[in-house]
């Protein structure tokens, strides 16, 4: 089906922070898959667990127990909030198991809270829950009826959060840093509000970290820079690096209504995608590895403002670590292709903005080299 439009770019093998057509042109990859890619391609350490696993078992469903499976869960609890893991193949099938967790919790709790407060903005996913969650014509015209139960408000507004809820509300769903939105990130202190007001008024906070999690803001997940604690979390992108897995994370309490036959997945969490779900975990979650993230994304911040401040062109550079958008004045599209033209990947986002989710392994001499690109670009715009 023709839903993605035409493409003309074929790429025909992948190493680092590179990507190469048949023909040998080789171009730097800041686009990373949509901020999948967090080692970057083929990683000698994934490539290696990949072909191990393949040589022992691939497949066998969740009929059966699943040891690494369990240790993978437990790792991900060591190095979070969360006490529960369900595992996903996608970013919206996490943020359909995190809409079941709510449901469930407050079905059990026999409590009429029927309301799920989401923002402008937003992007979770391309089901029908999905869908009705972030309200956006441009993804769901023509797919009516959507579900009920829905609020969107505006994103980074206090005083809105506080007009919209009241006792029907069940959760509030939020991404810290909206991506497909624009690259738009909630402040600290918005995400400390919604932790207050959640407490005060026993509502369930839901991350949506499917884009900005997983080590892309210089720690494991961008929450953790506010200080603030969520009851369910939708994790994918970054965390198979290219592999597709995903994961819903919980707490013990949050999750007390998805007991047996709730919920379920054919492949979620299969041999194949921990093996290289447990690696990325191992090598992204080190402080030291993080650390270094959030020193290159400093640097890449610093040299994008620097070139805020030489063009008009540029109307604003923002977003959090490895997550950064540049809003342009001319369409973003646009210069999107002459950037890719000129062998630089991105990816076109919300409200006229170029996305930069380069893999979390970008070193200097990546930055310099994208940066001389969009300044060539920029300097040959008009
Ligand atoms: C914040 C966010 N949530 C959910 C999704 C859906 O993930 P997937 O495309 O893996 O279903 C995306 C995808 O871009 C996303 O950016």
């Amino acid at each position: 089906m023709p839903t993605y439009g035409e493409r003309d770019l074929i790429f025909a093998k992948g190493k680092g922070c590179y990507l190469y057509t048949h023909s040998g042109k080789k171009y730097l990859d800041f686009a990373g898959g949509i901020a999948v890619n967090s080692l970057g391609h083929c990683h000698p350490k994934l490539v290696n667990i990949l072909k191990k696993q393949s040589e022992i078992l691939w497949h066998t469903s969740n009929l059966y127990k699943n040891n690494n499976q369990e240790l993978f869960a437990q790792e991900l609890c060591k190095k979070t909030f969360a006490d529960k893991v369900f595992f996903t193949n996608s970013g919206a099938e996490a943020i359909e198991c995190g809409l079941k967790v709510v449901k469930s919790y407050w079905n059990l709790k026999n409590k009429q809270k029927k309301n799920i407060i989401t923002f402008k903005g937003a992007f979770h996913g391309r089901t029908f829950a999905a869908l009705s969650a972030q309200k956006n014509k441009i993804y769901s015209e023509g797919f009516t009826p959507l579900l009920s139960g829905f609020k969107n408000i505006a994103f980074n507004d206090e005083k809105a959060l506080t007009k919209n809820i009241n006792k029907e509300t069940a959760a509030i769903l939020i991404e810290p840093v909206q991506g497909e939105g624009g690259i738009r990130p909630a402040s600290i202190q918005f995400l400390k509000f919604i932790k207050e007001v959640c407490k005060k008024n026993d509502i369930l906070l839901f991350l949506d970290e499917v884009q900005c999690g997983f080590g892309r803001s210089g720690k494991l997940y961008s929450h953790e820079w506010a200080k603030i604690k969520p009851d369910v979390l939708a994790t994918a992108k970054g965390i198979g690096s290219g592999f597709p897995l995903g994961a819903c994370l919980a707490t013990t309490k949050a999750s007390i209504g998805m007991v047996k036959g709730k919920h379920g997945s054919t492949y979620g969490g299969n041999p194949l995608a921990v093996s290289v779900g447990r690696e990325v975990l191992k090598i992204v979650s080190d402080k030291k590895f993080l650390n270094k993230v959030d020193v290159i994304s400093r640097y890449l911040w610093k040299n994008l403002k620097n070139l805020e401040s030489q063009y008009d062109e540029i109307v604003d550079v923002r977003g959090a670590g490895l997550l950064l958008g540049i809003k342009t004045k001319q369409n973003n599209i646009m210069i999107s292709n002459r950037l890719k033209k000129n062998k630089l990947l991105s990816v076109p986002a919300g409200d006229n903005v170029i996305r930069l989710a380069p893999p979390l392994i970008i070193n200097k001499k990546h930055v310099d080299e994208a940066i001389n690109i969009i300044d060539e670009t920029l300097k040959n715009l008009s």
